[in-house]
C-alpha cells in the first residue's frame, strides 16, 4: 500500500481514501498529491487544541489593555521624529531596502465578485482595477526614489493563473515584470467536528487557504526571502489587496521602523464608531497583540477613557513593515528566542462534502472548521514592535461589501475626497460638500500624484488648465 495511505490511516484519516479505488489513476495521482500537502502532526495538534482544548472556547482575554502608539504630529506627535522618520524612509526607498508586499489570496466571497479580488475596478473615472492603481503607485515611487521596487503579491490556488493572467494582459501596467513575483499561498484541510477531514468530492481534500498569516511560511518557501537577500531588500511594505487609498510605501512609516529597531510595525487609525470591525491594538501581559473585532466583547468595544473617547481606540487597517530575518524567523516556527510560531484559529464554516456513498452535500448549518493564520499574530514575537497612527483619508478605505460600509461606493468617493483635498490644497477651484466630496467625478494618476508630497511636486510643475467633470491628472 502507498505509505502516505498507511500515514494516513495510522493518524485516523484513513476514511481520505475512502473512494481511492474506485478513482482513475489520474484522479489517484491528484488525491495524492493533495494529500501529500496535508501535515499530519499539525492537524492532530489542532484538534486537540482547538477542537477538543481550551482554544475551543475563545480568545483569552485576561490583563488586555490599549496598546500605546506614535501619535501624528497633528494629534500630539512629535514634529521633529516624525520628519527624521520620514528622511529615514526616503534614505531607505533611495538605497533599494524596501520591497511591497500584497496579501491578495483572499476569495472575496462578501463582495461578490467573481475573479480575483484584485481585478475589480474601483477609480472613479478610468475604472482602474486595485491591482493596476498598487501598480502605477509603486511604479511612480520607484521612479521617484530612482530605484524601481520589487513586489511580491500572494495569490491562492483558486486565483493563481487568473491573476497572473490579468498582469500578463495589461503588460504589468508598466512594470517590469522581472520585479513583480507571485506566489501561492497554503492550504489547510477543512475538518468535521472531530478533527477528521473532509472531502470536498470523492477524489479531492476540502482545502482551503491557510489565511493571511501564511504569507509568512509562503514567502520563505517561495524563494522570495532569499531573493530579497540577494538584492539587499531587508525590509517589506505589506498591504491588502482590498485598499486602494493605501501609500503602498509610505517613508515615514518605514523610518519609524527603521530607527526604532523594529522587526514589525503597523498602522493604525482611531476606530470610527465602537462597532466598526476592526483588529484593536492591545497589550496582553506586556506585548503587543490584535485582538479582532468578534473577539473583543462589545463591552470593552464601547468602554470610553475620561477624555471621552474610546479607550480600545487603535483600529488595525492591516498595515506593517516587517523585517526580513523576522519573516525567516516566523516562517520557521519560531519569534525571537524561540518563542512559538503563529497560532491557528479556527472558523466554522458551511464546508460542502460528499456522504458515505460519494454523493454530494450542501451543508445547511456550519459542519466543519477551517483553520487560518493572521499576520498580526507575530507581533507579540516581535522585537520593539511599533503602532503608529496614520490618517484614514490617507491610508484607509477598503472595499469589502457589495453594499453599505466598505463598498464600492464609499471607496469611490474616499477617493473622489482624496483627490479634491490635493487639488484644493493647491487652490484648485473646486467646491465640495460637507465631507470633502466634489460635485462631480474626477481622477488622479498615481504616475501625477500617489501621495501628497508626489502631487504637489506635478501641480507646481504642470498644474490643471481647468477642474471639469470627468478630469484625469495623469
Ligand atoms: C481584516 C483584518 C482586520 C482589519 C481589517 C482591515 C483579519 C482576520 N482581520 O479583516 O483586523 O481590521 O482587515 O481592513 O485579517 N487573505 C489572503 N489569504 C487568506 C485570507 C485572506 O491573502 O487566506 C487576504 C485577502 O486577500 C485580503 C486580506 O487578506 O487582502 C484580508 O482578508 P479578509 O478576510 O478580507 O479580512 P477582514 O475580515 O476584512
Amino acid at each position: 500500500m502507498n505509505p502516505l495511505i498507511q500515514q494516513f490511516r495510522a493518524a485516523g484519516q484513513g476514511h481520505v481514501f475512502a473512494f481511492h479505488d474506485r478513482l482513475s489513476p489520474e484522479a489517484q495521482r491528484h488525491l495524492l498529491s493533495e494529500a501529500a500537502e496535508v501535515n499530519l502532526a499539525e492537524l492532530a495538534t489542532l484538534t486537540r487544541t482547538l477542537l477538543q482544548g481550551q482554544g475551543a472556547v475563545g480568545v483569552n482575554l485576561e490583563g488586555l489593555v490599549p496598546a500605546p502608539y506614535e501619535p501624528r504630529p497633528e494629534n500630539g506627535g512629535d514634529p521633529v521624529a516624525w520628519a527624521e522618520a520620514k528622511a529615514a524612509g526616503e534614505a531607505a526607498l533611495r538605497a533599494g531596502r524596501v520591497a511591497a508586499f500584497t496579501v491578495a489570496g483572499g476569495q472575496g466571497t462578501r463582495l461578490g465578485y467573481d475573479g480575483p479580488k484584485g481585478t475589480f475596478p474601483v477609480t472613479p473615472v478610468k475604472r482602474k482595477s486595485l491591482f493596476q492603481v498598487f501598480a502605477e503607485k509603486l511604479r511612480a515611487a520607484g521612479h521617484r526614489y530612482g530605484r524601481p521596487l520589487h513586489w511580491f503579491i500572494m495569490t491562492s490556488h483558486q486565483n493563481h493563473a487568473a491573476t497572473v493572467a490579468f498582469f500578463e494582459e495589461h503588460r504589468y501596467f508598466g512594470l517590469d515584470h522581472g520585479r513583480v513575483h507571485f506566489f501561492r499561498q497554503g492550504r489547510m484541510p477543512a475538518v468535521d467536528f472531530e478533527g477528521r477531514i473532509l472531502l470536498e468530492t470523492p477524489g479531492s481534500l476540502a482545502l482551503a487557504p491557510d489565511g493571511h498569516g501564511g504569507s509568512l511560511r509562503a514567502l520563505e518557501r517561495s524563494g522570495a526571502l532569499d531573493l530579497m537577500k540577494s538584492h539587499h531588500i531587508d525590509t517589506l511594505s505589506y498591504f491588502q489587496v482590498d485598499n486602494p487609498l493605501v501609500r503602498c510605501v509610505d517613508p515615514a512609516f518605514l523610518g519609524w521602523h527603521l530607527l526604532t529597531g523594529s522587526q514589525m510595525s503597523s498602522k493604525m487609525v482611531p476606530k470610527a464608531y465602537a462597532d466598526e470591525k476592526l483588529g484593536h491594538f492591545c497589550h496582553q501581559h506586556g506585548r503587543l497583540v490584535v485582538v479582532e473585532y468578534s473577539d473583543l466583547p462589545r463591552a470593552l468595544q464601547h468602554e470610553t477613557g475620561s477624555d471621552g473617547q474610546l479607550r480600545f481606540r487603535a483600529g488595525s487597517i492591516a498595515l506593517h513593515v516587517l523585517d526580513r530575518e523576522f519573516i525567516r524567523q516566523m516562517a520557521g516556527g519560531g519569534g525571537t528566542g524561540g518563542l512559538g510560531a503563529l497560532p491557528f484559529h479556527r472558523a466554522d464554516k458551511k464546508v460542502p462534502t460528499v456522504d458515505a456513498a460519494g454523493a454530494p452535500v450542501k451543508p445547511a448549518q456550519a459542519n466543519g472548521v477551517k483553520f487560518e493564520l493572521f499576520v498580526f499574530d507575530a507581533l507579540p514575537f516581535a522585537r520593539n514592535p511599533l503602532v503608529i497612527e496614520t490618517r484614514r483619508a490617507d491610508d484607509f478605505s477598503p472595499v469589502k461589501n457589495a453594499e453599505g460600509v466598505d463598498s464600492p461606493r464609499t471607496c469611490r468617493d474616499d477617493q473622489l475626497r482624496q483627490f479634491a483635498r490635493w487639488l484644493k490644497a493647491h487652490g484648485a477651484p473646486l467646491e465640495t460638500d460637507a465631507t470633502g466630496l466634489p460635485p462631480f467625478p474626477l481622477e488622479v494618476a498615481p504616475s501625477y500624484g500617489y501621495d501628497e508630497d508626489s502631487f504637489a511636486a506635478s501641480w507646481t510643475e504642470r498644474p490643471a488648465a481647468a477642474v471639469t467633470a470627468g478630469l484625469y491628472l495623469s
